[in-house]
């Protein structure tokens, strides 16, 4: 690695951060010392900075300079896709593994308030770049990390240790955590959850951190800051909105079309009505979110045509329940059909107007309570519950 080009995109990067306001300067040292490149394969895919989008492979065999450019820029790069099944240089279908937007690495490690003589725990060591920044500021004595992939958890390995920096890292399922002889004084995972495992509850210490992407199935995801009181039940806001790809065992099965209308044409014998509210104004990410937080065990996809219309689906995971909401651009009124045991479309309206007559609250609003027996949503104080939401 040519080291001047190195500074000069640590030098990039940190201007950028700085001028956002994502970084601190007291983490500076780390982001230094723990240079972004040094985690990065030869093939990268470089997404957009909310995470939805990803561009075609970056070769640094074929494109060194692109490459570069890639990796000293704020944005996320997905390293591996479908569980490393994909192997060409085109987007996949799910990204399994990436070093994450650097805006959302720091901003969730000022989050996670990590102090000298802190234990660490990270879930999805992934790259091993945010295992590094951790080592940095507590020693990699005090850092264990999991990896679900044996083959990404090697990587990872061989990245840190590049750098001399030796934390323990386990290879397995990050839901149970890993015990230690003293509970974790803070927890950070960088995988998304809709249900936050209680073992990370049980090995942190009272007082001590929990900082994880949580979202619904719906949709919508946010960093959520969790606090571990004496009561063992561990409470806090969600801080800002992010969009992590999910907890391997967490992933949801969506079941397919065909099995909803059982082989008839639409509208299948659906209930059909119209409704004033658009389906384009409950696709964005908070809207999501509530919809995912009150209408539970729901999700969706979109059918579009040519002239800009689409159709929102709505379906139940159990298969029993789906909608339909015909989107035509300019329109007043967009027609509904309804169909099986629940009125999905109904839920969902009434979730949005929930949302909006409390003058549609951000996340920072929403805060999240974990305990053994389940999880509840709740807007401004605990004591407001939006949703029960089940461990799963
Ligand atoms: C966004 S990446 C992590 C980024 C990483 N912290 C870094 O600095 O590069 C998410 C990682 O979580 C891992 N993962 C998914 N499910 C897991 C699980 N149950 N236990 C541990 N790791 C898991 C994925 O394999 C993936 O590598």
């Amino acid at each position: 690695m040519d080291t001047s080009k190195r500074e000069a995109g640590l030098k990039r990067l940190a201007s950028a951060l700085l001028e956002k306001g994502t970084i601190e300067s007291d983490w500076l040292p780390a982001f230094n010392a723990v240079p972004r490149d040094v985690f990065l394969p030869a093939r990268v895919w470089p997404g957009i900075a909310d995470g939805t989008k990803q561009a075609a492979v970056v070769d640094r065999t074929k494109d060194p300079e692109r490459w570069f450019e890639a990796v000293y820029s704020d944005i996320p790069l997905t390293t591996q896709w479908d569980e490393g099944r994909h192997t060409g240089d085109d987007v996949g279908t799910t990204p399994t593994s990436s070093n994450s937007l650097p805006t959302m690495v720091f901003t969730m490690l000022k989050d996670l308030d990590v102090q000298l003589g802190h234990q660490v725990l990270e879930i999805g060591t992934g790259t091993g770049w945010n295992a590094g920044l951790l080592a940095h500021r507590v020693g990699g004595n005090s850092v264990t990390t999991i990896e679900y992939d044996p083959d990404v958890a090697q990587d990872g390995a061989a990245n840190l240790l590049t750098l001399g920096i030796r934390p323990t890292l386990v290879v397995g399922d990050g839901r149970r955590g890993h015990p230690r002889p003293r509970p974790y004084d803070r927890v950070i995972a960088t995988c998304s959850v809709g249900s936050v495992p209680h073992d990370w509850v049980e090995q942190t210490r009272t007082g001590g951190v929990i900082v994880a992407p949580w979202g619904p199935t719906y949709g919508g995801e946010a960093i959520v800051r969790l606090t571990v009181q004496e009561n063992g039940v561990a409470e806090g806001r969600f801080t800002r909105s992010s969009a992590f790809m999910r907890l391997r065992q967490q992933r949801p099965d969506r079941p397919p079309h065909h099995l909803y209308l059982r082989g008839e044409p639409w509208p299948a014998g659906g209930e059909t009505s119209k409704t004033s509210l658009s389906p384009a104004k409950v696709g964005g990410w908070i809207e999501q979110f509530v919809v995912g937080v009150m209408v539970p065990g729901a999700f969706w996809r979109t059918e579009r045509y040519q002239d800009g219309s689409y159709t929102l689906w709505v379906y139940s995971l159990d298969t029993k329940s789906w909608a339909s909401a015909d989107y035509e651009p300019d329109a007043n009124e967009f027609e509904i059909v309804q169909a099986g045991g629940r009125r999905l479309w109904d839920e969902i309206e009434s979730a949005f107007h929930w949302w909006q007559e409390r003058n549609r609250p951000g996340f920072e609003r929403f805060g999240l309570t974990v305990s053994e027996a389940g999880q509840m949503v709740w807007l401004d104080t605990p004591s407001r519950v939006v949703a029960s939401i089940p461990h799963h």
